[in-house]
């Protein structure tokens, strides 16, 4: 059987796309930025996206589309090293983490959905009239596993109707309507009370401010540059693995990264005017994953035309919820299908039946040893997995691939690219591992204990120790 491949010009990039813009952008992106001081993050977010993450996303392409094969073949056949197949299978974990948290925020956001829709025939969405108590029961417990189950089961759909009948058509709905909602109700929140305010804590780049907090921003930008745009998981390298040798890759990357990062700036436009309007102030008191629901059931309330509004919104964050969640969904699915044969619908249906029992233990969240599991998972657990999963393609591509990666990048791609192909692949080769290392140091507190220039030192031994350990023939230093 020859391997699917887009039909579409347009269908990688939208599917990408798709993949990247969806929760992280939508639900994510406003609490952390609040919870990291607003303004203070947003520059040092955008500039990893920037030099991290679009070169990152680079990386992933390159083995994808020289590979082929979803994360275990690609690494395993490029390096022809079975230890390189073995560590594939640490991104089909990861994307089995990612999915069962995602899934659960998807139920929630399926919920709040079906309650606008119930408000649309004349009583109010029963989230109206008090938004903080209704997302507190909404969000954990009985209720968010039936949910949680109802959004898997969406997924495990579009998965099954495989690449062009599924992942390429879905998105290709999705992603327009995402784009033009959250415009008109960016433009709509701008005329809310306290978008003044708002736009004073969200856009004003105070280099004081950045200065002083700039290590502490540096760990969660990272993890939310990763998360957004769908990296250290192998999403990427699979999606990337369905292109043609035609299509520029630094091209694709950099619409993908551009439109991706819209709209997360956008759903800032939107939720930060509606929490002030609503007399919450983000730098008073941290929101936290509540934030778009609580500040944006408040706002939609005080509207004339509020449950359609609402129905609206969260129709199409349902959307842009799934062409992530089928992203992730597709990572362990062609693992089964590539490596034991097993035919799609049979390796969808064993991978839901694994995340119906690991999102319904995020959904439940009990509590262990003091610690929620639905808070660990999206947190710290998700962020360690993708830094070191990004960290790892990166030093696979700089020094097992090298020189093939340096071809593969040029292989449909303008006279732009020839001149860059090199000093990117010393940059995703060399510096983003020891920069990735460094963040995931700092999340364990290492900086904090040993100091800034000692945790420097660690991440440039730990990485250097990778490269010799790794380097083949075609590394390029
Ligand atoms: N990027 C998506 C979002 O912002 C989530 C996502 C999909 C993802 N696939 C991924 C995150 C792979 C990390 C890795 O909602």
């Amino acid at each position: 059987m020859t391997r699917e491949t887009w039909a579409t010009r347009a269908g990688f990039i939208l599917a990408a796309a798709g993949s990247a813009v969806g929760l992280g952008n939508i639900w994510r992106f406003p609490w952390v930025t609040a919870d990291n001081g607003g303004s203070a993050f947003l520059l040092v977010y955008l500039a990893i996206v920037l030099l991290v993450g679009v070169p990152g996303l680079l990386g992933e392409f390159v083995l994808g589309r020289r590979g082929k094969k979803s994360p275990v073949g690609a690494f395993r056949d490029l390096s022809g090293s079975r230890t390189w197949g073995l560590w594939g299978v640490f991104y089909v974990v990861t994307a089995i983490a990612l999915i069962s948290f995602y899934s659960v925020v998807g139920g929630w956001i399926l919920r709040y959905f079906g309650e606008s829709a119930l408000g649309l025939a004349g009583a109010q969405p029963a989230y109206f009239t008090e938004p903080g108590a209704y997302f507190g029961a909404a969000s954990a417990g009985l209720d968010a596993l039936g949910f949680h189950l109802l959004f898997l089961g969406l997924t495990a759909v579009v998965v099954y109707a495989g690449v062009r009948r599924g992942i390429e058509l879905g998105t290709k709905v999705m992603m327009p309507a995402v784009l033009a909602l959250l415009i008109g109700l960016a433009v709509w929140a701008g005329t809310r009370p306290g978008a003044a305010e708002a736009y004073a804590f969200y856009l004003s780049f105070d280099l004081a401010t950045i200065r002083a907090n700039f290590f502490d921003v540096l760990g969660p930008a990272a993890g939310q540059a990763l998360f957004t745009l769908s990296l250290g998981a192998g999403t990427m390298i699979t999606y990337a693995s369905y292109i043609d040798e035609d299509r520029s890759l630094p091209f694709d990357g950099t619409v993908i990264a551009v439109l991706n990062t819209l709209v997360g700036v956008l759903a800032g436009l939107v939720v930060f005017p509606l929490l002030f309007s609503l007399g919450v102030d983000p730098s008073q008191t941290a929101p936290g994953p509540g934030a778009l629901f609580v500040g944006l059931a408040g706002a939609f309330s005080q509207l004339p035309a509020g449950a359609l509004v609402a129905t609206a919104f969260f129709g199409v964050v349902v959307l842009a919820a799934l062409s992530s969640s089928i992203s992730m969904l597709e990572i362990p699915v062609s693992f089964l299908v590539d490596e034991y044969g097993l035919s799609r619908p049979q390796a969808v249906a064993l991978v839901t039946v694994a995340v119906v029992v690991t999102g319904g233990i995020c959904a439940i969240n009990p509590t262990i040893a003091g610690v929620g599991v639905f808070g660990f998972v999206a947190g710290p657990l998700v962020d360690t997995l993708l830094t070191a999963g990004l960290a790892a393609v990166l030093v696979f591509v700089g020094w097992v691939m090298g020189r093939d990666a340096v071809t593969e990048l040029r292989s449909g791609a303008g006279g732009v690219t020839d001149a860059l192909a090199t000093p990117w692949l010393l940059a995703a080769g060399v510096v983003l591992p020891i920069f990735l290392l460094f963040t995931l140091l700092t999340n364990f507190g290492v900086d904090a204990s040993i100091g800034f220039w000692p945790t420097v030192g660690v991440a440039v031994l730990v990485a250097a120790a990778a490269f010799l350990g790794v380097r083949t023939d075609r590394s390029l230093v």
